[in-house]
């Protein structure tokens, strides 16, 4: 597949005005994505599973703008009220999709958004935020293009909030994605992200996510930053190789319910993660010392309570701590007895596997 794929064919439809809401959700990488090429190309593939609770909703009203000029016209408002901050991120990503979506320039569009999740959480809310605006738009394209199919929607909405985040196009659909091309996965491709396509173990299904909110403050590194520091680093090579390899590992512990060799490759993804910006110039260690305290109790409580519980991390300070649905009452009784304490405010927010996104309709807002 190549990206003229998602060039459209022209409209025959005319549609003056409307408004739609999308909510979409977050997702936790299993296997990291860190490192990009021009165009917001992955370095190397990722697999995450979507999530539930954390969520952006973003409702867009359009209406087309008779004798406009060439630029784009848009308001942003958060929670209902004007973000003019946020307003150069989408203008860049009106102009890096505009190729795909002409009709922007010809609609005037108030995006309101919020999320489920505290805004300082320290949580990111470009992937929730940009699949959640790529499937508005998405729906306009339809209505202009009734022929557009499910599948089609889908996949170019992925591609779209790609332009936008890297990691928002595993935001889409759930409730296993998998986003850059690999040998081993047919239909896997760097322009957006699929469903994950082999047999994954029932231990999987409705698997936990408590991420533990360490440092709510703003990001030290943003994700861009990080990225770029991926080029010229000199164990990037060995690290996309590695990605390669974990993910065709994760194959056969996935299909077979694998917990000891999931945790392995999971821990290991993300320590690798913080590896790198540890060893970037100029190098970051992101990690606080409660980071680490929790760390330790969750592999001395593994030890020794029978449980699967392991932990990821974002490029943050915030734990995310999996473990399957059959434990929740064992793992969830030693978070909040052992790990709380060390969260800001006490702070984390219980989350699971999720399906992707939904559209919200009229009566639901
Ligand atoms: C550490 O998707 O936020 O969360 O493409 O620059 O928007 P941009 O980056 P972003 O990077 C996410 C990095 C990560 C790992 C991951 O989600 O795979």
């Amino acid at each position: 597949m190549t990206h003229t794929e998602f060039l459209p064919s022209k409209y025959n439809r005319i549609v003056t005005e409307g408004k739609v809401t999308f909510k979409a959700p977050s997702n936790i990488a299993l296997v990291k994505y860190w490192g990009k090429k021009e165009d917001q190309i992955p370095a190397n593939p990722s697999l995450s599973f979507t999530l539930d609770a954390c969520a952006t909703t973003t409702s867009i009203s359009y209406a087309i703008v008779k004798g406009k000029g060439s630029g784009f016209s848009f308001e942003f408002l958060f929670d209902g009220k004007p973000k003019p901050d946020f307003e150069p991120k989408i203008l860049t990503f009106f102009k890096r999709i505009v190729y795909y979506l002409p009709f922007l320039r010809e609609y005037h569009f108030t995006i309101d958004t919020s999320n489920s999740f505290p805004h300082s959480s320290g949580i990111a809310s470009s992937a929730s935020g940009m699949a959640a605006l790529a499937l508005g738009l998405m729906h306009l394209e339809k209505e202009l293009d009734p022929k557009i199919t499910q599948e089609f929607f889908f996949r170019k909405a992925s591609f779209l909030a790609r332009l936008g985040s890297g990691s928002a196009c595993r935001s889409i659909e759930g409730d296993l994605m998998l986003w850059g091309g690999h040998k081993d996965i047919p239909g896997s491709s760097d322009l957006y992200a699929i469903k994950y396509p082999f047999e994954v173990h029932d231990v999987f299904h409705g698997y936990h996510d408590t991420i533990l909110l360490v440092d709510k403050g703003q990001k030290q590194v943003s994700s861009t930053v990080g990225h770029d520091l991926m080029h010229g680093h000199p164990f990037a090579e060995q690290r996309f190789a590695q990605a390669h390899e974990h993910i065709s590992k994760l194959r056969g512990v996935l299909a077979t319910g694998d917990l000891k060799e999931f945790i392995s490759i999971v821990e290991s993804e993300a320590l690798t993660l913080h590896a790198m910006m540890m060893t970037s110039r100029p190098y970051f260690i992101l990690m606080k010392p409660n980071t680490l305290k929790i760390i330790e109790k969750i592999w001395a409580f593994r030890a020794t309570s029978n449980t699967h519980l392991c932990f990821t991390l974002d490029a943050g300070a915030n734990v995310h701590v999996l473990y399957p649905k059959d434990e929740k009452e064992k793992v969830n009784q030693f978070i909040k007895d052992e790990l709380v304490a060390y969260c800001e405010n006490g702070q984390y927010i219980c989350d699971r596997i999720g399906f992707g996104a939904k559209r919200v309709l009229p009566a639901q807002v």
